[in-house]
């Protein structure tokens, strides 16, 4: 492709951020920082350490982990062909990368288990409404633990419940710190793939085998997406959200009644888990996800005021990916939470303050004035306050309305008077009392003043 000359360009020609994608802008950035830096403290409580994959990574390890017959790698991934040929892909979710890093970087010779948490853009092509974007942000976890000798007993199957449970109590902690609002955890065993034994499936396999006879019976009631998912991906016929097949799929075989005694003793205990944590949760038998590497555990959150795009947490055990990738068989659980939602619902509930405009305006006049007003900006700047210094010299009403416009709590006023006596002064703005006071009794004044209260997070600078 060539560079379209610049004499090309049709002068008038604006240009917009492609469809599905947007800039995040201030203020609202400041509650995404806030969202990230409440991430990173939760999770560093839980004894996680943050991990930062690429965001472009071989098309194979996507379709290989993932699944070639999901959505998410048969019609939505961005692929193109690098300069060697290679198929590469931006990524459409990270615990694919993770697994492939924890190989990588011989991660099964660290303290086992590795806990980690990424922040960052993933990339889908789905169509886009609210809270769904062609990029959009997840803040997730991973839990990975290459079983030693002797490992993969019964006692590991309570260890992995407990495990679980505490990645699902992380994510509770998270929300309840942010006081997300209206949170529903759902929870599922979709069981394991066990061999077939003897000519004889159980399990998964056997309930899939059962599923997909049943669906075969009412094909002809079942939409297009439903009847092609019979032979591709049966069990994601469950997640269809079309009103005249939910009577047909509520008459469907339940995975419930088909795990296994070890599948449903590990279910069971991951319940008596999250009770002793205190987390509620519903048992949900459709909740089958969308991904292929599943076993056991699947999770799903929901918030308030997200529409019908509500899901803004995803999740499960992944035991055996590793190894689908060519590593030491290795368990997995972790959870991928839709950070453009959690924004979402957090506005919508009035919880998305952040402290936005100025705590100080220096409003300076007379050429003497400019450089005691430069270095009280920088004196309160060191104290972490948020200082707005106007470059060249103002008119006294100027400057006020100035220091209102950009939405600041006080503002210190430096003219003649000040600069002789030594006494500055201190509006405050919300009543437009004022105050005289030495220099060096500003920070503590504006600190001990300031109003603790945060805006909406969606008022325009
Ligand atoms: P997922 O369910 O595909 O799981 O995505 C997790 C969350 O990402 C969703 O619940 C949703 O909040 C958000 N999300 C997904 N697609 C979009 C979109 N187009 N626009 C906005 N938000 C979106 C995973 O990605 C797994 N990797 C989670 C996981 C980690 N499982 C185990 N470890």
């Amino acid at each position: 492709m060539e560079w379209t000359e610049v004499s090309q360009v049709p002068q008038k020609k604006r240009f917009q951020a492609i469809k599905g994608t947007r800039d995040l802008l201030p203020p609202e950035t400041e509650l995404w920082n806030r969202v990230e830096t409440t991430a990173r403290e939760v999770f560093g409580t839980f004894g996680f350490g943050e991990i930062r994959p690429p965001i472009f990574e071989p098309t194979e390890l996507f379709a290989r982990a993932v699944g070639g017959d999901t959505d998410i790698v048969s019609k939505e991934m961005y692929s193109f062909e690098d300069r060697d040929d290679t198929s590469v892909s931006l990524r459409p979710e990270a615990t694919a990368s993770v697994c492939r890093a924890y190989i990588e970087h011989n991660m099964h010779a660290w303290t086992q288990p590795v806990k980690l948490y990424y922040i960052g853009p993933m990339f889908r092509r789905e169509r886009p409404q609210k809270g769904r974007y062609r990029q959009f942000y997840q803040i997730g976890a991973e839990v990975l633990e290459t079983l030693q000798q002797g490992q993969g007993g019964p006692k590991d199957l309570a260890k992995d419940a407990a495990v679980d449970a505490e990645v699902i109590e992380m994510v509770r902690t998270f929300f309840a710190r942010l006081e997300l609002q209206s949170v529903q955890l759902e929870i599922n065993s979709i069981g394991h793939s066990a061999p077939v034994v003897d000519g004889k499936s159980v399990c998964r396999r056997a309930y899939v085998e059962k599923l997909k006879a049943a669906l075969i019976e009412v094909k002809d009631q079942l939409g297009e997406d439903s009847q092609r998912r019979i032979d591709t991906n049966p069990l994601r016929v469950l997640d269809s959200k079309l009103e005249h097949e939910q009577p047909i799929i509520e008459r469907l075989p339940r995975i419930s009644d088909h795990l296994c005694d070890d599948c449903r003793k590990n279910f069971m205990e991951v319940k008596r888990q999250l009770d002793l944590r205190g987390v509620p949760y519903k048992e949900n038998w459709r909740l089958v996800r969308g991904l292929d590497y599943y076993m056991r555990t699947t999770f799903e959150i929901t918030a308030r005021g997200l529409g019908s795009q509500n899901a803004v947490c995803g999740g499960g055990r992944y035991d055996g990916l590793v190894e689908l990738l060519g590593g030491q068989a290795t368990k997995g659980i972790g959870f991928a939470i839709g950070e453009d939602r959690l924004i979402l619902s957090l506005q919508e509930a009035k919880k998305g303050g952040v402290a936005a405009g100025r705590d100080v305006y220096v409003a300076w006049m007379g050429e003497k004035a400019q450089e005691t007003a430069i270095k009280a900006a920088q004196a309160l700047r060191e104290a972490g306050l948020r200082v707005e210094l106007p470059p060249v010299e103002l008119k006294f009403g100027k400057a006020l309305g100035q220091a209102d416009k950009v939405g600041a709590k006080f503002a210190l006023i430096l003219g003649e008077d000040e600069l002789a006596s030594g006494q500055w002064t201190v509006k405050t703005l919300a009543d437009g009392t004022q105050e005289k006071m030495a220099a060096g009794e500003v920070v503590e004044f504006v600190k001990r003043k300031r109003p603790e209260k945060r805006n909406s997070g969606r008022v325009k600078q």
